[in-house]
């Protein structure tokens, strides 16, 4: 199945499962500095649940936070049952969560769930959360460089609260609802992102860039970084949920 075909599915199930769908079920759990994620596949590896939560456990890649954390994972594996009718004992994540009553079947990092999502063979994971940047660089299908650097959606936040004089929580909310209108604001923010990317892919700078995270999902953000670097960025729809559909698997 296609990537943006898939995305747009995984999108429709949020909260609510696809009506049909085929054993055995693969979940992963992406747990982020904004958001934790919880994502469901089937057997063929067509994504048939997901559900969100706003995660503040995480600084800088590390958890701060782990009651707090598994107390959200916990929810989201409740959630999940409730809406699958059958318990959900096991999950591919990034952190190991045995404390929220799911043991770990896999611990995958997360520029290789991208792209474990994506399939690019020779290309560039670029995947932008709430904290950090990460970078993943695939040659002839093997991943050459990895690496990542702090600054990610919620620095652009703290931009927009400062210029706008309102609460990071508001600042938050009007980039979501309103992103395009506070692009100007946001720019230097966004090539400071652009920058990091710059010096994450040195010696690949000709590479096309795929845009996963949410942070770039900002419209008119991806267009920012294309003509910033001069090179080809290729960006997704629901590219939030492209890191968690990796961890729970292999796309079909
Ligand atoms: N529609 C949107 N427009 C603009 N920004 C968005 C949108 N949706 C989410 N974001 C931003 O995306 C960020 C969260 O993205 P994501 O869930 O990929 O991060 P994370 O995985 O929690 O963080 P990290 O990977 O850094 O630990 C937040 O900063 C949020 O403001
Ligand atoms: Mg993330």
């Amino acid at each position: 199945m296609p990537v943006r075909e898939a995305l747009r599915r995984a999108a429709a199930c949020l909260s609510q499962p696809a009506a049909e769908y085929t054993e055995p079920l693969s979940c992963g759990v992406d747990l982020g500095t904004a958001t934790c994620v919880l994502a469901v596949i089937d057997g063929r590896g067509v994504p048939i649940y997901v559900d969100q939560l706003p995660s503040r456990a995480l600084r800088d890649g590390v958890v701060v936070d782990f009651h707090g954390a598994a107390a959200t994972v916990a929810r989201l594996k409740a959630s999940a049952e409730e809406a699958l009718g059958r318990r959900i004992d096991e999950a591919a994540t990034a952190y190991p969560l045995e404390q929220a009553g799911l043991s770990c079947t896999e611990l995958v990092d997360e520029v290789s769930a991208a792209n474990r999502f994506l399939g690019i063979d020779d290309g560039v994971i670029v995947d932008v959360g709430g904290g950090s940047t990460g970078v993943g660089v695939y040659s002839g299908g093997r991943l050459v460089k990895l690496g990542d650097r702090p600054g990610g959606g919620h620095h652009l936040d703290l931009i927009l609260a400062g210029t706008l004089k309102v609460t990071i929580e508001d600042a938050e909310r009007l980039k979501r609802e309103n992103g395009e209108e506070y692009l100007r604001v946001l720019r230097p923010g966004i090539e400071r992102i652009a920058t990091s990317i710059s010096i994450l892919t040195d010696g690949h700078s000709a590479s096309p860039l795929h845009l996963a995270g949410g942070a770039l999902m900002l419209p008119g953000a991806a267009e920012i970084i294309a003509s910033y670097l001069e090179r080809p960025v290729l960006a997704y729809e629901h590219a939030l949920l492209i890191t968690p559909l990796g961890i729970a698997g292999r796309r079909a």
